[in-house]
């Protein structure tokens, strides 16, 4: 790895993929000061206006660099004797009503250092950035008290200090109903709401409230409790919604204004319409669906009809998604959910910064941050249909090459 200053730089005869499509013309991109100053095509291309910047690459996709908007990127342990027993037909809902499952993770993690937790997820981290990852979303939610879900978010923001990435931390409390509230989980709610949303906001630890709504997790009017909390405290909301079962998720959330709804098997066509309504973006999880071996898929058709943006994320965890190669899951949409190679591609770039709340980075276009990854393809479509670790040749970060 190569670190590099901010500086003005050029690249020469890129394929573009802007966030949305692949521009038709070979370009150069110039950035100055951290910032993308201009894309011009490359023909007839004016050299004065490149005068004494540093060429930093040429040839090559260039793309913005890929935003996964769904991490549970922060615990300890694994789970792959868990793994093995779902191979033989115990199912993800037992293994947690029998005390495994999350549960098995919270026990891990609640006993884990933050110096444990740091050494256990840099690896994961590095494998995302490697893969072209420059901001990613982290969750808490396998500490399930007050001290170790700050823990979580604490080691979090550690992460984006210490390496060359933006870090995007949610608050999920309500994951899962820990032990020692069984049979209470109205008493465990009052306690997000009162205390653990409290803290994370007034530390700034947190940059949106989520939570599970699901018959093995949180009901909805549970849910609504989080995100009146929430809100009182000037945080965002998301929600897990509708992955196991319809219990009208998204559309609470979206009444609550939800930067998104996340999973989305079960969603029917009134909680897409509201979804449009509330411009939350649906975040789609094939590496969940993948290894749950989900059969009914997200209604992506509904989605599209009425112009839901829709992220793709890894939701790289211990349970249901061990996967931590962004570009796969570019190659498991389109083939398990139908996207095209572009909507994948503008799934883990410009929507999935808008499931973050942000749009100054996740496109190529002028006064965007600079964060980019040059890849060695030929097409961007390549990204999603071939899955190849390695290829990325340039990786971004507000300006400065960091991967090289
Ligand atoms: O997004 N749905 C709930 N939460 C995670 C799984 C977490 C786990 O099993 O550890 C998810 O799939
Ligand atoms: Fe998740």
């Amino acid at each position: 790895m190569s670190a590099g200053s901010p500086q003005r730089l050029l690249w020469r005869d890129v394929r573009v993929f802007d966030g949305l499509c692949e521009l038709a013309e070979p370009m150069a991109v110039l950035v100055e000061d951290g910032r993308i100053a201009w894309l011009r095509p490359m023909a007839g291309l004016d050299e004065a206006a490149v005068a004494g910047a540093r060429e930093a690459g040429r040839g090559g996709v260039l793309t913005p660099g890929l935003v996964d908007c769904h991490t549970h990127l922060l615990f300890a342990g694994d789970r792959a004797d868990e793994f093995a027993q779902r191979l033989q037909g115990v199912s993800y809902a037992e293994l947690a009503r029998a005390g495994g499952g999350i549960l098995a993770t919270v026990r891990a993690t609640r006993a884990a250092s933050e110096e444990q937790l740091l050494a256990a997820a840099r690896p994961r981290l590095q494998a995302l950035l490697a893969d072209g990852v420059t901001t990613l979303e982290i969750k808490s939610g396998y500490g399930l008290t007050v001290a170790d879900e700050l823990k979580l978010l604490c080691v979090a923001r550690r992460l984006g200090e210490e390496l060359p990435v933006r870090v995007v931390t949610s608050l999920l409390g309500a994951h899962a109903l820990p032990p020692e509230y069984a049979g209470n989980s109205d008493a465990y709610i009052a306690l997000v709401c009162e205390e653990m949303i409290p803290a994370a906001a007034a530390e700034g630890l947190a940059d949106a409230v989520d939570m599970f709504c699901e018959a093995i997790a949180f009901a909805p009017e549970q849910c609504a409790r989080v995100f009146a909390a929430a809100r009182r405290h000037g945080l965002p909301v998301r929600v897990h919604a509708e992955q196991l079962s319809n219990q009208g998720a998204a559309a609470l959330a979206a009444r609550h204004g939800a930067l998104s709804a996340d999973h989305l098997e079960y969603l029917d066509e009134a909680g897409v319409q509201a979804m449009a309504a509330a411009g939350s973006v649906a975040v789609l999880l094939p590496g969940a669906f993948l290894d749950l071996g989900a059969v009914r898929r997200p209604p992506i058709e509904l989605l599209r009809r009425h112009g839901v943006p829709m992220a793709l994320a890894s939701d790289a965890n211990p349970g249901t998604s061990p996967l931590y190669l962004p570009t796969l899951l570019l190659h498991l949409a389109c083939t398990l959910f139908h996207l095209s190679p572009d909507e994948a591609l503008a799934g883990m770039t410009v929507h999935a910064a808008r499931a973050l709340g942000h749009d100054d980075f996740g496109r190529i276009a002028a006064g965007q941050r600079a964060d980019l990854c040059l890849w060695d393809v030929a097409r961007p479509a390549e990204l999603a249909y071939a899955v190849q670790a390695g290829r990325l040749r340039q990786r971004v970060f507000g300006g400065a090459i960091t991967y090289a």
